[in-house]
């Protein structure tokens, strides 16, 4: 088994990057460790260029995020931790993908409707093809397994599609050249929604910071955040039924299960028929509980930017090492000389 997956480094993590992705990058981690797979997680800082952005924040955020990652249990002595911008075989195999993939398909990405809104003509082409780079993200390193949020299942949906066209047009069934990668989603938090609006994803780009709770978030915020969470005046039903159309009461609830590790039913069957003012205070303690060990790794290690670029680096070498066999095959496939 091969573990592949990527967050983009545009700003601090957030509860929906963690609970969706990577607090199940870590159990994964373990897992390979003792099953003798691999895991690779790397910094998306190619795919951050297909937004406005400032090269500076680029800079900071990657190595924040270096650091966050290390601090939520990321092991760059099991894991191999890197940037895409250190392993060029990534846009490279990005531009061999681009013969594969077919405008229709990037056409009905989501993702790509949402940014580019109104003003296609005007997005840049990097927004448009980004799915291919992620696709060649996952398909250079033969991943098996991907662990993502809900939000990147479309995108997972379409590496596998450029995989089997390109195994089918330039290999064999037999021999194919690269490997149909399964996303892993977690059940009970695929989506965590905004803090103030159930239904909008937790995201970096929401321009309020009271719509989510950062990683580096302290108690007093996390605790302020969450009272001042939209609700509505109905207590909590003892069904999870109950919770049809209330999307934000689905969503407090929904974080609770996942950060206690239990089932949205067991958390109702708990504070059924409570109210918010009970529920909401000791919601904020358990995240605060699970978040402040993380948060003071984090302000202790991203003060370090040696030890943080010595991770990247290091990590980049392996990444390279194990990225080389499956471009050099795809060059062949294409019939490009290349001496
Ligand atoms: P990004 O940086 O937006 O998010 C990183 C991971 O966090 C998950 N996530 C969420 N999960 C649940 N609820 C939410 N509100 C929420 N917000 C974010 C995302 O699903 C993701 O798993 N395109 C990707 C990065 C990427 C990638 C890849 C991922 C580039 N190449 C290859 C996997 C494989 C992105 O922008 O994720």
């Amino acid at each position: 088994m091969r573990i592949v997956s990527g967050i983009q480094p545009t700003g601090n993590l957030h509860l929906g990057n963690y609970l969706g992705a990577i607090r199940n990058w870590v159990k994964m981690q373990d897992d390979m460790a003792a099953q003798g797979g691999q895991s690779l997680y790397f910094l998306a800082d190619l795919h951050a260029i297909s937004m406005p952005h400032v090269p500076a924040e680029l800079t900071a955020n990657t190595r924040e995020m270096v650091a966050a990652l290390v601090a939520c249990g990321i092991d760059p002595e099991r894991s191999i931790l890197f940037n895409q911008a250190q392993v060029p075989q990534h846009a490279e195999l990005q531009w061999l993908l681009n013969g594969t993939a077919r405008m229709g398909w990037l056409n009905r990405m989501t993702q790509w409707k949402d940014k580019a809104g109104k003003n296609r003509e005007g997005a840049s082409v990097a927004l448009f093809t980004y799915p291919v780079l992620q696709a060649a993200d996952v398909l250079l390193y033969q991943a098996t397994h991907v662990p993502v949020g809900e939000d990147q299942k479309q995108h997972l949906e379409l590496a596998r599609d450029i995989a089997q066209k390109f195994n089918n047009d330039f290999a064999s069934e037999e021999n194919p050249v690269f490997t149909l990668p399964d996303p892993i989603i977690p059940p009970e938090a695929a989506r965590i929604m905004s803090l103030r609006n159930g239904s909008a994803k937790m995201s970096k780009s929401d321009p309020s910071d009271m719509s989510r709770i950062n990683l580096t978030d302290d108690a007093d915020t996390i605790m302020q955040k969450i009272k001042k969470a939209k609700t509505d005046p109905e207590p909590l039903p003892s069904e999870k039924a109950g919770l049809e159309g209330r999307a934000e009461a689905a969503n407090l609830a929904g974080i609770y299960a996942a950060m206690a590790g239990t089932s949205v039913e067991a958390v109702l069957a708990d504070f059924g028929g409570e109210g918010f003012g009970k529920f909401k205070p000791a919601l904020g303690e358990l995240l605060v509980e699970t978040l402040a060990p993380i948060n003071d790794r984090f302000v202790h290690l991203r003060a370090d930017h040696s030890a943080l670029d010595a991770i990247l680096k290091a990590g980049a070498e392996k990444a390279r090492t194990l990225a080389i066999p499956t471009l050099d095959k795809t060059y062949t496939a294409l019939g490009l000389v290349r001496g």
